[in-house]
């Protein structure tokens, strides 16, 4: 059973979302860890409810971000971690993660990539005017947002939309596709050839 590691810097909804789908048995995987840089996040009382081991690291207490990301990444290696899940972490993660887990590093964001990256993806999505967004599960790398796509899915954008209602439309579909994004994972349909994935066995 394949050993996950989640971080997360919030309420953790997308950490719930795969929480319920290992407990129902859609996911064969078992959370090892969740790592929060954020004291007062609601994921971790989600993986307190769930007993799920959890550990805060404080960024304020690093001199660099490098550092920091090494000692993310020592946390989730000490925990056996093989597939790194980043589920609403609101950092941009640094090359000593990145290179511990070499395309083993997923990140959900509330856009149809490569559109709208960044913070606040539905507030772009409703300022532009698009009458289609969505979600998009990817590999990270060292860029903002970028890395290869594995999963997308598209919703309808309304007139009378606002940012919350758009932001709770786009929220559902992230609770479909990333543990489905995951599964194709552990099932070892994910295929990397430069920027492109392909799915199949
Ligand atoms: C989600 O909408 C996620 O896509 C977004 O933060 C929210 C976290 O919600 N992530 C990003 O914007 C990352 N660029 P959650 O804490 O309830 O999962």
């Amino acid at each position: 059973m394949i050993k996950l590691g989640v971080l997360a810097s919030g309420r953790g909804s997308n950490f719930q979302s795969i929480i319920d789908s290992i407990d129902r048995g859609a996911l064969d995987a078992e959370i090892a860890c969740l790592v929060t840089d954020n004291r007062s996040a609601y994921a971790i009382e989600r993986a307190r409810l769930h007993k799920i081991p959890h550990v805060y690291i404080n960024p304020a207490g690093y001199a660099s971000r490098d550092i920091f990301y090494r000692d993310i990444a020592d946390e989730l290696q000490f925990c056996g971690v093989e597939l790194v899940v980043l589920a609403g972490f609101m950092r941009v993660v640094k090359k000593p993660l990145i290179d511990a887990f070499p395309m083993r590093i997923m990140n959900i964001h509330p856009a149809l990539l490569p559109s709208f990256k960044g913070l606040n993806a539905q507030k772009q999505a409703l300022d532009y005017g698009v009458r289609i967004a969505g979600c998009t599960v990817h590999f990270v790398d060292e860029g903002v947002d970028s890395g290869p796509i594995i999963l997308q899915e598209a919703v309808p954008v309304f007139s009378d939309d606002t940012e919350e209602s758009l932001s709770a439309r786009i929220l559902e579909s992230e609770h479909r596709i990333y543990p489905l994004a995951i599964k194709l994972f552990i099932e070892g349909k994910l295929r990397v050839t430069g920027n492109i994935v392909k799915i199949g066995d």
